[in-house]
C-alpha cells in the first residue's frame, strides 16, 4: 500500500486512521525515503497506545500527532471547524462493522453528508472530507461497497469527490488473509482527491505476497458504466477481461423476467406446512434442489404452503422455472448456481417459490423446457461466473445481478441445451 504513493517536494500531512499499533504509517515512511512527514494517528483503543507511540518513536523521518478517540466524531468536528483540508495523503486499514441505523456513528457520517451502514465507508468519507484537493488516499476495504445496493449512496458521495487511480484484487480471498481469518473479500484503493477522473491501473495477485502482480489500464468506462445510475464499480480482473466482453441480449429482450421468489416465509409463517395436505400446494427452497430436484424432502424446512387468499398472491402457476441460489456459501466453486424445476416434477397447478430463490419466467409462467435447460447451462457456465465476479465481490446474487448479465439468442439458448 506504501508503495503505491507518489511523493513530490511538497511537504506531507499523512493521516492513519484506526491506526492500530501504526504498522501503515511505518511503512508510509519507509516509502518516503527519509522525506519528512506530519503524522495524525487516531486510535480508539488504549491497549495499543503504547505499541503505537513505540513505533512512531522509532520513524526518524516523523513527527507524530497521536489522537486517542473516535475518529469518525474527530472528522466531524474538523470538517464544521476548519476551513482548510489538510491532508496531503492517507494511509488506512479501517474498521470494518455494520453501523445501526438509530447510532451515533450513522449520525456522524450523516453531518459528512453521507448516508452509510458500515463504518468502513465512514472511515473513508471522514479522511476524504478533511483531505486537500489532490491528496492521495489509500486503503484497503472490503469490496461490498462496489456493488452492494446498500452502498449506492457512498458510491455516489466518493466519486462525486475522487477519481479513482489504481483498484488491487486479490484472487483468493483465503489466501490472502490467511492469517486473519479474514473471508471479506478486500480490495486495494488509490483515490485522488478532486482530481479528473482517467484510466484505472487495475492489479491482481494471488494472495498477499504479491509475488505474481498482474497490472493492467482500463477506461474509466469499463469500470463504471456510462448512464449506469448504480454506479456499480466493475473490476475488470485478468480472468474477467475475456468476460468482460459478455455480449448479447438482455433478458428484456428476450421477453424472460427474473425476480426473488415471492414467498417470504416469516411473514407466511401460519400458512407454511412441513408436510404437503389436501390445502397445500409445493413450496420450494434452495434445499430442494441440491443435489437433484427433489420434493417433498425431510429436513427443517417446510414442504408446502396452504392455498387461500393471504398466501395466493405470492404463489406461481406450476411450470418449468429456472431458480438460482441468491446466496452461495464462500467455500462454493461458482457465484450463480442455476437449476431447473421440470414443468411435470409436481402434479399441482400453483407452486411457492421461497424468497432465498431468483426464479426466471415468462409474465409470470414458466418457460419452455428447452430454452429452460439452455438458459440454466449458460447461467452455471464459466463464462457468466468470470462476468459477474468482474463487478461482485459478493456472495449475493440478486434479480437486479441477473437483469444485467448478457444473455445469448434463444436459439442460442435452445441450442445450449442439446450441447
Ligand atoms: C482493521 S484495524 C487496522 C489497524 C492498523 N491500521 C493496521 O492496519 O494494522 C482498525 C483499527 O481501528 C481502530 N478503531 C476502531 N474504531 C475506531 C474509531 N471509531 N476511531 C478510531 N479508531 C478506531 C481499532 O481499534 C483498530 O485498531
Amino acid at each position: 500500500m506504501a508503495s503505491l504513493f507518489d511523493f513530490n517536494n511538497g511537504a506531507i500531512e499523512l493521516l492513519d486512521p484506526g491506526a492500530g499499533v501504526g504498522s501503515l504509517t511505518a511503512a508510509f515512511a519507509h516509502a518516503a525515503h527519509g522525506r519528512s512527514i506530519h503524522a495524525t494517528c487516531h486510535e480508539i483503543d488504549p491497549q495499543y497506545h503504547p505499541a503505537l507511540r513505540e513505533t512512531l518513536r522509532g520513524l526518524d523521518n516523523v513527527e507524530p500527532d497521536v489522537r486517542q478517540g473516535d475518529f469518525i466524531e474527530a472528522a466531524v468536528c474538523d470538517a464544521q471547524t476548519s476551513h482548510h483540508a489538510r491532508y496531503t495523503h492517507v494511509i488506512a486499514n479501517p474498521p470494518y462493522r455494520k453501523i445501526a441505523t438509530d447510532s451515533r456513528e450513522r449520525r456522524l457520517a450523516a453531518k459528512l453528508g453521507l448516508q452509510t451502514s458500515n463504518l468502513y465507508t465512514a472511515f473513508l468519507a471522514g479522511a476524504i472530507a478533511q483531505c486537500a484537493h489532490g491528496a492521495q488516499v489509500v486503503v484497503i476495504v472490503p469490496r461490498s461497497f462496489m456493488n452492494g445496493p446498500y452502498f449506492k449512496a457512498f458510491r455516489y458521495w466518493l466519486l462525486d469527490r475522487v477519481a479513482l487511480a489504481r483498484i488491487h484484487l486479490f484472487d483468493r480471498r483465503d489466501k490472502a488473509f490467511a492469517e486473519d481469518k479474514v473471508l471479506q473479500e478486500n480490495v486495494i484503493l488509490k483515490v485522488i482527491v478532486g482530481a479528473r477522473q482517467g484510466d484505472v491501473v487495475v492489479s491482481s495477485s494471488a494472495d498477499d505476497r504479491f509475488t505474481d502482480l498482474r497490472l493492467h489500464c482500463v477506461p474509466f468506462s469499463a469500470i463504471v458504466t456510462p448512464g449506469d445510475d448504480e454506479l456499480f464499480i466493475h473490476v475488470p480482473s485478468a480472468q474477467g477481461e475475456r468476460a468482460g466482453s459478455l455480449e448479447g441480449h438482455t433478458l428484456r429482450q428476450l421477453e424472460i423476467d427474473v425476480c426473488t421468489g415471492p414467498v417470504v416465509d416469516f411473514r407466511l409463517r401460519e400458512h407454511l406446512r412441513q408436510e404437503p395436505q389436501q390445502d397445500s400446494v409445493p413450496l420450494l427452497y434452495a434445499s430442494h434442489f441440491h443435489g437433484g430436484f427433489a420434493w417433498p424432502r425431510d429436513g427443517r424446512k417446510p414442504n408446502a404452503i396452504a392455498v387461500n387468499p393471504q398466501t395466493r398472491p405470492w404463489l406461481m402457476p406450476n411450470g418449468c422455472y429456472v431458480v438460482t441460489r441468491r446466496f452461495t456459501s464462500k467455500e462454493e466453486k461458482r457465484r450463480i448456481v442455476a437449476h431447473v424445476l421440470p414443468a411435470d416434477a409436481l402434479p399441482y397447478a400453483l407452486v411457492g417459490f421461497e424468497n432465498h430463490l431468483n426464479v426466471f419466467h415468462q409474465d409470470r409462467h414458466g418457460l419452455p423446457q428447452r430454452l429452460a435447460h439452455g438458459l440454466c447451462a449458460y447461467l452455471n457456465s464459466q463464462r457468466v461466473d468470470d462476468y459477474f465476479r468482474t463487478f461482485s465481490g459478493h456472495t449475493q446474487v440478486n434479480a437486479t445481478d441477473l437483469r444485467r448479465l448478457k444473455y445469448p439468442s434463444l436459439a442460442e439458448l435452445e441450442a445450449l441445451a442439446d450441447a
